[in-house]
């Protein structure tokens, strides 16, 4: 009985539900006069995504059509698209969702393209290597030799862990105005990575950091449009992110910016005892 349930609901997954057009814009990455877009017809069945369509028309249709993708669940950050005018991951958005029979794609804007769908995002990694987005310490001799762990606490981990859920897929640059009308502003992504950092207790790197971050093109070019924020997929919140930025020199032109002692070194607890049933770590491999 349950065999036969699960046949009919795997038989209802694969039934074409519509078919629908993928409007898709072409660049060979050779000039201008090269653009174009082309259509294209994608059967959909329930839970068909856009990165789903693109390889049909890959597979069928148009072997030559270029786009970039890995984890296929938003994870990796490598599918941001323009989907029906609004910043996207291609395999996180069902094609049933957008609600039309057209779907309209473009490169990411605010980046260069590379070839049909593919963005340069080497401007975005360079202005995330910018702020620094590791931790910074004042104890070189524990970071080059670790004797073990920093030590944070949980409100410690809550002060940041949103910001760290950030994939790296551009979608808020692409979405922000400022970014449109000044190439040289950081943006949200790397900004929103600052602040992460800076909260982080076990961190000590604001002042190597605050020199870009409150630059022209720094935390203060952000008019707090919000659209980042619309857009990430992660819930990251870029655009709060540049707003306690903001706070945080305030705060630091006042000089009360409160100057925490970075976390320590955690002691082991050599009393504690693995709970029952708890399996030991695998042993490791390579030494
Ligand atoms: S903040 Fe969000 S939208 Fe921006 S790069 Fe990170 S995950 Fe993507
Ligand atoms: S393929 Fe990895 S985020 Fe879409």
């Amino acid at each position: 009985m349950i065999e036969a349930v699960s046949a009919k609901q795997t038989e209802r997954a694969e039934e074409i539900i519509k078919t629908v057009k993928f409007k898709v814009f072409r660049y060979d990455g050779k000039g201008k006069k090269k653009l174009r877009v082309d259509s294209f017809e994608v059967p959909v069945k329930k839970g068909t995504t856009v990165l789903d369509g693109l390889h049909h028309i890959k597979e069928n249709l148009d072997s030559t059509l270029a786009w970039r993708y890995s984890c296929r669940m938003a994870v990796c950050g490598s599918c941001g698209m323009f989907i029906n005018s609004f910043p996207r991951l291609a395999c996180n958005t069902q094609i049933t969702e957008l609600e039309s029979d057209v779907v309209h794609l473009k490169p990411l804007p605010n980046f260069d393209i590379i070839k049909d769908l593919v963005p340069d995002l080497s401007v975005l990694f360079e202005k995330h290597r910018q702020v620094k987005p590791y931790t910074l310490r004042q104890d070189l001799a524990e970071i080059e030799n670790p004797t073990g762990e920093f030590f944070q606490s949980v409100d410690e981990l809550e002060r940041y862990l949103q910001f760290a859920y950030c994939i790296k897929c551009g979608l808020c640059m692409a979405a922000c105005p400022t970014i449109a009308t000044d190439r040289r502003y950081l943006g949200p992504q790397p900004l929103a990575q600052a602040y992460r950092y800076n909260a982080d207790s076990r961190d000590e790197g604001y002042d190597d950091r605050k020199d870009i971050v409150f630059s022209p093109h720094g935390a203060f070019r952000c008019h707090f449009a919000g659209a980042c924020s619309e857009a990430c997929p992660k819930g990251v919140d870029p655009a709060f992110g540049i707003q306690l930025l903001k706070r945080q020199a305030f705060v630091g032109a006042l000089g009360l910016l409160r100057r925490r002692k970075a976390a320590p070194v955690a002691t082991p607890v050599s009393s504690a005892k693995r709970l029952e049933g708890v399996p030991e770590a695998p042993k490791k491999t390579v030494s």
